[in-house]
């Protein structure tokens, strides 16, 4: 694999950390190849041998006559080494086996201790190293920075270069083609872009824009095996979404701020957060979402805030922190959170009252504080557990109540959904329509338009009318009517602290 320079700002970081005597280090990481040549570069900088450990050669000391101690593939042998050795080196110890039992956890304490005394560290990694809770302040958390952006192109060109020695390669990209292949690019790590570049060369010996395609969808992979955000194909428009003219608007004046967030600053304006929309079940938030991605050309990610969850200290925030990371790798984005009271609610039905508190913690300062282009939109229908300071000015850019669509909203909607389904909106009495379905959401009066049609498919007929759609009214009982008394407090509710959507 073709080495890159390492990040900057972890350099220094590290060189501080080993000046400072931190004994433990924990990288939270699957890139062991990168995290390795980092550390490779600042042992050579602060002059300290480096060793490595796996679980096959143990651990082996990373000069051309490296020395192994024996018997050091047995991670109880490896830390008595590195406890008696007592040596100002480093040692890298990539998806060590968990550090559990009273002689492991006594031998770290141990090491911890003498390390503490000189600049020898130990730096465990992995993509979810757990810790017993009596190490787990022993440890220092260091973050492996995402590849800059040059060094994304650095490794391509090595690598196209290594590559073309075996077969011819032909490099057919427009700078504007180049532009999104390493936007794409961003946010893999370097041992997958080795993998998704050369499958691309080798196949046809060229690396073009066709391959752009294969990229992308790579990259939606490996995000959708966090397990935490789902990559979303939208297919909406807006102008698909009836009603809600006010927050259209706003959407449509905040797109160029968005887009060119550092001409919005020149200007003297903070780039667009996100949203938050409150509103009735089934009359657009969702839709909303998707439709937003699909206007403004953006990928668009769903974060389902109850894959968050895990029992285990710690890991839920630590979920937050990559599933934000990964939004951020994917970078102009759209992130959806879905029904976010299920993520930092306080009521009943949400995770224990100290977990949920955290992760709103930290989601309200990422908010706050972020710089990738994200865009985030946020959807609630309960508000009994939505934490005030969420709702607090200056987190989202505004709060929309989505309400029951009005009387000229309706006609909208069944026009949308009857054009949706190959039949003219002309051919209907919308004004009829609108009138009966008086107290009924968007998604009862698609349901509508779709049971009307079922009902003429299997007549000989076949044709739908108005009347077939009064009569699939007529039948229905909205919710404004089953939950008349929960949609007139959430009324009341978002009257003082939402802007109306329509
Ligand atoms: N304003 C609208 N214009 C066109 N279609 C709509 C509108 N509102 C709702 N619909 C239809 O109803 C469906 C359901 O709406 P959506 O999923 O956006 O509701 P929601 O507000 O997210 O509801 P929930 O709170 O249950 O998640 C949409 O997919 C769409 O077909
Ligand atoms: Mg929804």
């Amino acid at each position: 694999m073709p080495t890159v320079a390492p990040p900057e700002e972890l350099v220094r970081e590290l060189e501080v950390l080993v000046r400072a005597h931190h004994p433990l280090l924990l990288f939270e990481t699957v890139e062991e190849e990168r995290l390795r040549s980092c550390l490779g570069y600042v042992a050579d900088r602060v002059g300290l041998p480096l060793f490595t450990w796996d679980g096959v050669r143990g651990l082996e000391m990373q000069t051309p006559d490296g020395g192994r101690p024996p018997g050091t593939h047995e991670p109880e042998k490896a830390l008595a080494f590195i406890e008696d050795a007592n040596l100002e080196a480093l040692f890298f110890l990539p998806d060590f086996p968990e550090l559990e039992g009273p002689t492991a956890t006594a031998r770290v304490k141990r090491i911890y201790r003498r390390y503490f005394q000189h600049r020898g560290q130990v730096v465990l990694s992995g993509p979810a190293v757990r810790l017993p809770p009596s190490l787990e302040p022993l440890f220092t958390l260091v973050d492996l920075p995402a590849p800059s952006v040059e060094a994304y192109h650095g490794f391509v060109q090595e690598l196209i270069r290594a590559l073309a020695k075996e077969l011819p390669v032909q490099v057919a990209l427009s700078p504007e083609d180049a532009t999104v292949l390493f936007q794409a690019l961003h946010g893999l790590t370097l041992s997958e872009v080795e993998k998704i570049i050369s499958r691309a060369v080798v196949e046809d010996g060229r690396l073009d824009r066709r391959d752009l395609e294969t990229i992308l969808a790579a990259k939606r992979k490996v995000i959708e095996r966090s397990g935490l955000l789902e990559y979303f194909p939208h297919d909406q428009r807006l102008r698909d979404v009836a009603g809600l003219a006010r927050l259209k608007e706003w959407l449509r004046k905040r797109h160029g701020a968005f887009a060119d967030a550092a001409r919005a600053r020149d200007f003297g304006l903070t780039p667009p957060k996100g949203l938050l929309l409150i509103g009735v079940q089934g009359c657009g938030k969702s839709l909303c979402a998707k439709a937003v991605a699909a206007e403004w050309r953006l990928p668009l990610l769903r974060l389902d805030p109850g894959r968050l969850y895990e029992k285990y200290f710690g890991e839920s925030e630590r979920n937050l922190r990559r599933a934000i990371g990964l939004a951020e790798s994917m970078a102009p984005v759209v992130l959806w959170i879905d029904e976010i009271e299920k993520a930092v609610g306080t009521g009943e039905g949400s995770a224990d009252g100290g977990t949920s508190q955290r992760i709103l913690g930290s989601f309200l300062a990422w908010l706050q504080e972020k710089r990738e282009s994200v865009f985030v939109i946020a959807t609630a229908n309960d508000i009994s557990n939505l934490p005030p300071e969420l709702l607090r000015k200056g987190r989202f850019d505004e709060i929309f109540f989505v309400d029951l669509p009005s009387g000229g909203t309706r006609e909208e909607i069944f026009a949308v959904h009857l054009a949706k389904r190959n039949r003219r909106a002309d051919d209907f009495d919308l004004a009829a329509l609108a009138a009966a379905s008086d107290g009924f959401s968007g998604a009862e009066i698609e349901q509508a338009v779709v049971s009307a049609l079922y009902d003429a498919f299997e007549r000989d007929d076949g044709s739908l009318t108005t009347d077939d759609v009064l009569r699939e009214l007529a039948t229905t009982r909205p919710l404004s009517v089953t939950m008349a008394e929960r949609i007139q407090s959430l009324r009341g509710w978002a009257l003082e602290r939402c802007v109306p959507a329509d």
